[in-house]
């Protein structure tokens, strides 16, 4: 295990996509952040620095963070900012994780142009379960606004409505030659001949799940989520915010020059965004003057093949998948409004679990229950929605009027959870990648409909499902979740699309601790940041 130290200065520099020059918030000046290169079992030290005149928080997407909530990130759940001309240090050990991660701003929009790969090589003398690449690469896939982001938040919600959707979708903070002023800016990777090599490909937008392909070539998943998966050939994936995919891809066509292609997967009616980012996969010895040829790319709504691709989703070795249940919890996951006055129309768009709005605390939750700090979050999140209604049919006329309020779930040391996130017509449907903080889950079921409670856990892969951080929940359906709550803290849950986060999907969990210290909580960093 060996110490990497890393610096980040939090700058803001200007930066030039589709004919536009702005200032954005970054990393060291880089758009996208710099790589974190690390192997498992590795100890690693961030500091962060905060130039800017924005409060910054960096979470590190996927990480386990056993005990130590204090280097988890997300703002006013873990800590508090680190504000203007202050620093941090994130301070953590990577055990038994190896994959690609990322990391990312967590406090308001601010991830649209601060998240980086966190890429963890097995440990020294292992190997990967799949022959050994030539050469590996990160592809993230983000979004571009010509406008500042918080700017557009801001008129979002005075509005009470959805904020302009991105300009551009991004591979490597590049757009590609489809979109206006960026041939410059177009990513490329230069492959050699009968080699293979090892693609992690990271959904970094803020609002788009999104399939992704290269033209003539299929690929092999290999891993998601940091968590190897039993190998299968596709052309084309779907990957949601927040969702890491590991691909092989085999350099074995005719020498040429071929477009790698994101597009969104709109399973929403609205909005309706099927903007295409491109870069490049480049044989080596290929003039630069040929135009590659676009692969093929499902439908924008082509939602047989998200169940489809789901469905082949497994993991690798059968991990330690709860097979009996302590706690049964069951989230229904609403999209409604709420009174606003200063709206321009008297309502807002609100976003609910269990009918419950998520507000932000003033101080960091971690803190309020580490110290017993009153009058912060209260402990009362109902294990199931006030009412039993027909969550997927006609649409409901009665408005269930959204609560509001801090409100989290206490689990016991060590109990096994069971998690059904069931989507509601509330408003509309529409898939939600959902993301709890501090743990892996075993994805044990999903369905389109109402969620069954009789019948569908009779069906439940409880022998090799897929091992994840983030999981959509399918438009109308559900999805069931499975872990041991053996990581005591407050860990944030919430949809990963983050105009959903904003009207208030999300939520946490107060894990308590165990028996003595080994099963405790670790003492706050002496820098935590004061509120
Ligand atoms: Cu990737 Cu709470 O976030």
């Amino acid at each position: 295990a060996a110490l990497k130290r890393y610096q980040f200065d939090i700058v803001v520099k200007n930066v030039s996509r589709l004919c536009h020059a702005k200032p954005i918030v970054t990393v060291n000046g880089r758009y996208p952040g710099p790589t974190i290169y690390a192997r498992e079992g590795d100890h690693v030290v961030i500091n962060v620095t905060n130039h800017a005149q924005y409060n910054m928080s960096i979470h590190w997407h996927g990480l386990k963070q056993f005990r130590n909530g204090w280097a988890d990130g997300p703002a006013y759940i873990t800590q508090c900012p680190i504000q203007s001309g202050n620093s941090y240090t994130y301070d953590f050990n990577i055990t038994g994780q190896r994959g690609t991660l990322w990391w990312h701003a967590h406090i308001l929009w601010l991830r649209a142009t601060v998240y980086g790969a966190l890429v963890i090589l097995p440990s020294k003398g292992a190997s990967f379960p799949f022959p050994q690449p030539a050469q590996e690469a990160e592809l993230i896939l983000g979004e571009w606004w010509n406008s500042d982001v918080e700017e557009i938040v801001k008129q979002g919600n005075k509005l009470g409505l959805p904020p302009r959707m991105s300009d551009a979708h991004t591979i490597n903070g590049k757009p590609g030659p489809l979109f206006p002023c960026s041939e410059k800016y177009t990513y490329a990777i230069e492959v050699q001949w009968g080699k293979t090599y090892l693609l992690r490909i990271i959904n970094a937008a803020l609002n788009d799940e999104l399939f992704f392909a290269i033209a003539g070539h299929d690929m092999t998943v290999v891993e998601i989520d940091a968590t190897y998966i039993k190998p299968f050939t596709t052309g084309s994936l779907l990957i949601a915010p927040g969702q890491t995919t590991n691909v092989l891809v085999r350099a074995d066509r005719s020498p040429g020059r071929y477009f790698m292609a994101t597009q969104p997967f709109n399973d929403a009616p609205i909005p309706v965004d099927n903007k295409t980012a491109t870069a490049i996969l480049q044989y080596k010895g290929i003039p630069t003057t040929i135009t590659p040829l676009l692969p093929f790319l499902p439908a924008p709504n082509d939602s047989a093949f998200a169940d489809a691709y789901n469905a082949k989703l497994r993991s690798l070795n059968s991990g330690n998948v709860p097979l009996e249940v302590d706690r049964h919890l069951f989230y229904t996951i609403g999209l409604g409004s709420n009174p606003c006055q200063s709206c321009l129309n008297g309502t807002r768009l609100a976003a609910s679990l269990n009918n419950i709005s998520f507000i932000m605390p003033k101080v960091g939750l971690l803190q309020a229950h580490y110290f017993n700090l009153s009058g912060v979050f209260r402990l009362d999140f109902p294990d199931r929605p006030p009412t039993a209604f027909n969550y997927t049919g006609a649409p409901l006329t009665a408005n269930l009027g959204t609560l509001l309020g801090t409100r989290l779930s206490r689990l016991a040391f060590n109990s096994t959870v069971e998690l059904v996130l069931q989507d509601t017509n509330l408003l509309t449907v529409e898939s939600h990648p959902f993301h709890l903080h501090g743990y892996n889950f075993f994805v044990v079921g999903r369905g389109i409909g109402n969620f069954d409670p009789a019948n569908d856990p009779a069906k439940f892969n409880l022998v090799d499902p897929p091992e994840r951080n983030t999981v959509g929940v399918p438009t109308g359906g559900w999805t069931a979740i499975r872990f041991r709550a053996d990581n005591p803290g407050v860990w944030f849950m919430h949809c990963h699309l983050e105009l959903h986060t904003m009207w208030g999907l999300k939520m946490a969990f107060v894990v308590e601790n165990g028996n003595g210290p080994e099963e405790s909580i670790l003492p706050p960093p002496k820098d935590l940041p004061p509120c």
